[in-house]
């Protein structure tokens, strides 16, 4: 008979005990997620966005199937952040034409306040770049048809500020699709969306 009871009394104590254990652990998961939503509501990040808002061909030679071209673009960069600032620490940029990559460039670091839009001027070189037969045939009509159609990707080590805060380095690809871009400068452009992610 006493045994049964102090069982039974033991038994009590640990479903109080687990009980506890339960609340406590339900009180942390609802401080945490309330600490996220804080700290989300206060930066309430805003994705970084990229467009092409110009792009044109110079010094244009083709000859058998290798190509001598200048890619210009003018590339915008916007952070709608008030209270971030992005730091690109290197960036590699590259044309590609019929899936081929025709000229490769790096931009100069550089630091992006809150709220700012910068404009990159890029201009990429093919010299004496070999293409494919098809892309020989692709560029020679599309020389006729008064533009040409390019890729235009960047991939940036990226690091972000809050404060004194900073972030670690990440790699973020910005891809520019399908841009049509002129025969000379000047010349009206359709202003294109890049895609940027991490
Ligand atoms: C490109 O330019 C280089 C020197 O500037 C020249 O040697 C080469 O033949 C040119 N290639 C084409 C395809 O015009
Ligand atoms: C954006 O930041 C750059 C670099 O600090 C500055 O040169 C440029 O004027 C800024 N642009 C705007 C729109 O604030």
């Amino acid at each position: 008979m006493a045994k049964d009871s102090s069982n039974s009394q033991l038994q009590s104590a640990r479903s109080r005990l687990m009980r506890l254990a339960l609340m406590v652990l339900v009180g942390l998961i609802f401080l945490l997620g309330l600490v996220v939503l804080i700290v989300w509501l206060v930066l309430h990040p805003k994705k970084l966005q990229y467009s092409v808002e110009d792009a044109y061909i110079t010094d244009y030679h083709l000859s058998g199937n290798h190509v001598n071209a200048t890619y210009n673009f003018h590339v915008q960069a916007h952070n709608k952040n008030k209270r971030i600032s992005v730091y690109y620490d290197s960036a590699e940029v590259r044309v590609e034409y019929d899936e081929q990559i025709v000229a490769t460039d790096v931009i100069d670091p550089f630091i992006q306040p809150k709220r700012n839009v910068t404009d990159l001027y890029l201009k990429l070189e093919s010299k004496d770049a070999a293409l494919s037969r098809h892309a020989v045939r692709t560029l020679r009509l599309e020389r006729t048809a008064g533009s040409v159609q390019l890729d235009l990707k960047i991939k940036a080590r990226v690091r972000f500020r809050l404060g004194a805060w900073k972030s670690k380095d990440r790699t973020m690809k910005i891809y520019c699709n399908q841009v049509v871009a002129n025969w000379a400068a000047g010349r009206s452009f359709e202003r294109k969306h890049c895609d940027a992610s991490f």
